[in-house]
């Protein structure tokens, strides 16, 4: 599918809530699946990713009970397998496009001797590394059969041992697998990384009723198996990795004002905010006072025609990873040179996000230079209309569609997406949302 973006000549104004956290969801329904009873999701992101990780969890014997709310959520209601564990499934289970779905299903599942289960995904996640998890697995005692460090991997459960794991990536994904496999290892089980990434796995285990140590100047967090997890209540707050887009449309479109209620505010997510504020960005945050595991607030993003350039820092990129594309877009209409330093990962993502927003810019016009792990991006520039491709990645098609909107002077020509359906994997809502608050 092709999307064509006419750039919109009017502001951005209103209020509204974006979709359910993606990265909780997937934790919740997954945590909801090991844990002995029934639990009860609500604000649950309703995107392809996620009802990757609910067929995954159907297909070992979870029962799942998914209903859409009137605001496009899902309240899903989970009866985990718990303390029988869970089933072998009759064919591979598919994790589409989901990275997370595969990663913590490997880390979740090695520990069930008996267990065997095939993990496949779509072409992107079959390119995608999974050594980075089956190896601190191995070490553990897990067993896999895969096709050189990619999916499809089959899982053949083992009796595990806990480990004291230095990751070499700050990946919140290779940290989750290993502490999920820790609670099905006997003795302790820590991950030291190098920065920290996303914590939401440590905020809520403890909420199944998993006790998690943490040593936050080492960046170090620590369970001990084997552990039972009881089900709960989980209230998932919106994704602020989706309210990144819509924050830097309203920054990047005259005389716009977009406020954001109800979005995931822990700050290990929010360096994306940090960064936007140093380029001079008029946003305000303010803190909603639930005492929830996640912080959350509204979002308040106006116009902001002076915005300069920044240093990324590489122990700010855990923070703002998934960012980056859209950071690229704000920084192409910004004052200087803009410098994102130690992106690396990019490179392993749904696409190689580096080498895709330097051919995006490029094509509209914007100088932008990427080594290895350095992306450069010169500005101010003037955006201008260009047939661009997704690559199936659903944070490229956002970043365009906001780059189509930022083309000042360019009202009558058109910006071409390809495979623009890729929004469909964490926002599928995403064009309808930008109708709402005015855009063309
Ligand atoms: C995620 C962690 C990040 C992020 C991904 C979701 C998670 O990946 O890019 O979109 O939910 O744990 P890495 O952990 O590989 O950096």
């Amino acid at each position: 599918m092709q999307s064509h973006t006419r750039p919109s000549v009017g502001p951005l104004k209103g209020r509204l809530t974006v979709p359910g956290d993606k990265s909780l969801s997937h934790r919740a329904i997954l945590f909801a699946a090991l844990s002995e009873g029934v639990s009860h999701l609500t604000g649950v992101l309703d995107s392809a990713d996620v009802r990757s990780t609910i067929r995954a969890v159907s297909s070992l014997g979870a029962q799942v009970d998914a209903a859409s709310a009137p605001d496009g959520s899902l309240n899903v209601t989970v009866t985990g397998w718990g303390a029988t564990g869970p089933q072998s499934p009759t064919t591979a289970i598919d994790c589409g496009n989901s990275g997370t779905t595969s990663r913590l299903l490997l880390g979740a599942l090695a520990g069930y001797p008996g267990l065997t289960v095939t993990l496949t995904g779509d072409e992107s996640l079959s390119r995608r590394p999974m050594r980075r998890v089956t190896e601190p697995l191995e070490r553990m005692g897990a067993q896999f059969v895969d096709r050189e460090g990619c999916l499809p991997v089959t899982v053949v459960g083992a009796s595990l041992s806990g480990i004291r794991y230095e990751s070499p990536v700050a990946s919140a994904q290779v940290k989750t697998a290993v502490l999920l496999a820790g609670l099905r290892a006997s003795g302790p089980t820590s991950v030291i990384e190098s920065a920290p990434s996303r914590d939401h796995t440590e905020r809520l285990l403890p909420a199944f009723g998993v006790e998690v140590t943490r040593e936050m100047s080492t960046h170090t967090a620590s369970v001990s198996g084997p552990a039972n997890m009881v089900a709960t209540d989980v209230v998932v707050p919106a994704d602020p990795s989706s309210a990144a887009f819509l924050v830097v449309a309203a920054l990047l479109v005259p005389d716009s004002e977009v406020v954001l209620p109800g979005v995931g505010l822990n700050p290990t997510r929010t360096g994306f905010l940090r960064v936007l504020a140093r380029m001079g960005a008029d946003i305000e945050v303010e803190l909603n006072e639930d005492p929830a595991e996640e912080v959350r607030g509204t979002i308040t993003a106006r116009y902001s025609p002076d915005l300069t350039a920044t240093t990324v820092s590489a122990e700010e990129v855990p923070s703002l990873v998934d960012e980056v594309p859209i950071l690229a877009v704000a920084a192409a209409r910004a004052g200087g040179t803009t410098r994102f330093e130690g992106v690396g990962e990019l490179r392993v993502k749904e696409s190689d996000r580096l080498a895709a927003v330097v051919d995006g810019l490029s094509a509209m016009g914007v100088a932008a230079h990427a080594t290895h792990d350095v992306l450069e991006i010169v500005g101010p520039a003037r955006l201008a209309p260009a047939q661009v491709d997704s690559l199936g990645d659903h944070r490229l098609a956002m970043a365009w569609t906001v780059a189509a909107l930022a083309m000042t002077g360019a009202a009558d020509r058109e910006m071409t997406i390809d495979r623009f359906e890729a929004v469909d994997v964490s926002y599928p809502d995403f064009l309808e949302h930008l109708g709402r608050l005015g855009a063309r």
